[in-house]
């Protein structure tokens, strides 16, 4: 497995979702998990695999902090070390689960598989931001690497192809000029950016009510998170960020969250609008061969608005990134 993404912080499902004395099951980089809060609301997880023979735990039971296999009952505690085994009761209790680091930031549950080489999940400060309004999205299913996915959040010169009326207009395909340059900032983090990005957007936002001219800011912070900036004239700047859980090299559950100067839409309406605009990003997606995106110079033709991809593709070899890239 790949050390950049094992030692890394990946979403796996939304905090509310999992309450005290409930398990949920979830897939990160080829692994099985089960989370798990115990009775005084901290959140655990585990591999979801008995190490007796196997069996998925989150198909067992959890009673008194306690999960129970539902192959052969042997029960294992907080630690997740064997508690109890009913065929032999005097045995020693050497069987330990796989635990794992777990966190609770942005409203979504973070697991690292591996060592933390960050301390955290990846800095979000706009989340912090109590004049803007948090919506979560998603997740969506893909079948496509973490990287294509990452490159077509970052990439403008589809809106007038992909999303025309919303994100774009067929009359105004050209991509004016941008910065692109690393950062490494105590607020946001460190990574790529692209900067002074305009786009005239028929509806740029589900409350927009005519076309505007947006200035976009783009971020990339780890290999696969992503976040944007939206400032729509005369209103204060909009975040959505693009948070990925690898499931496979090829195959991407795809969490969004936003936080919005919109008050006035339902978390519904804001739901469905960042829907649409996916729905018709994944088949592109699902369509790009090869699905793992090609580091390899030369391997796919790039004009000069393609540079925040370039920036991005340069920053994935210098991070190392083996998983779900062709090098
Ligand atoms: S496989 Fe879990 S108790 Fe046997
Ligand atoms: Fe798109």
């Amino acid at each position: 497995m790949d050390p950049v993404l094992l030692n890394d912080w990946h979403p796996v499902a939304l905090s509310n979702r999992i309450e005290a004395g409930a398990m949920l099951a979830a897939d990160l980089l080829e692994t099985r998990v089960v989370l798990w809060r115990d009775s005084g609301g901290v959140l655990h997880a585990w591999e979801d695999r008995c190490p007796h023979r196997g069996t998925q735990l989150s198909m067992g039971t959890l009673h008194d902090d306690t999960l129970t296999c539902p192959y052969h009952g042997w029960s294992f505690g907080k630690e997740g070390r064997c508690t109890r085994i009913p065929a032999l009761p005097d045995a020693p209790l050497k069987a330990q689960v796989a635990v794992y680091h777990v966190r609770e930031q942005y409203g979504l549950v973070w697991v690292c598989l591996g060592t933390p080489a960050h301390a955290g999940p990846p800095a979000f400060p706009e989340f912090a931001d109590d004049q803007l309004r948090k919506v979560w999205c998603g997740p969506y299913e893909v079948h496509s690497s973490g990287p294509r996915i990452v490159e077509n959040f970052l990439d403008m010169a589809h809106f007038a192809f992909v999303h025309e009326g919303i994100l774009g207009d067929k009359q105004q395909t050209v991509i004016p000029d941008y910065t692109v340059e690393t950062f490494d900032d105590p607020e946001y983090g460190s990574g790529v950016w692209a900067r002074q990005c305009y786009a005239f957007q028929p509806q740029a936002s589900k409350a927009a009510t005519g076309g505007s001219d947006i200035e976009y800011t783009y971020r990339v912070v780890r290999p696969l998170t992503a976040i944007l900036t939206k400032h729509p004239p005369g209103s204060i700047r909009e975040a959505i960020a693009l948070l990925l859980q690898p499931l496979t090299e090829t195959t991407t559950r795809v969490w969004i969250v936003m936080a919005l100067n919109d008050f006035t839409s339902s978390d519904d309406a804001l739901r469905a609008f960042q829907d649409t605009i996916f729905l018709q990003d994944q088949p592109i997606l699902e369509s790009q061969h090869p699905a793992r995106l090609p580091l390899t110079p030369g391997a796919e033709v790039s004009v000069a608005c393609d540079r925040m991809s370039l920036a991005y593709r340069g920053y994935l070899k210098q991070q190392n990134l083996h998983y779900g890239v062709l090098r």
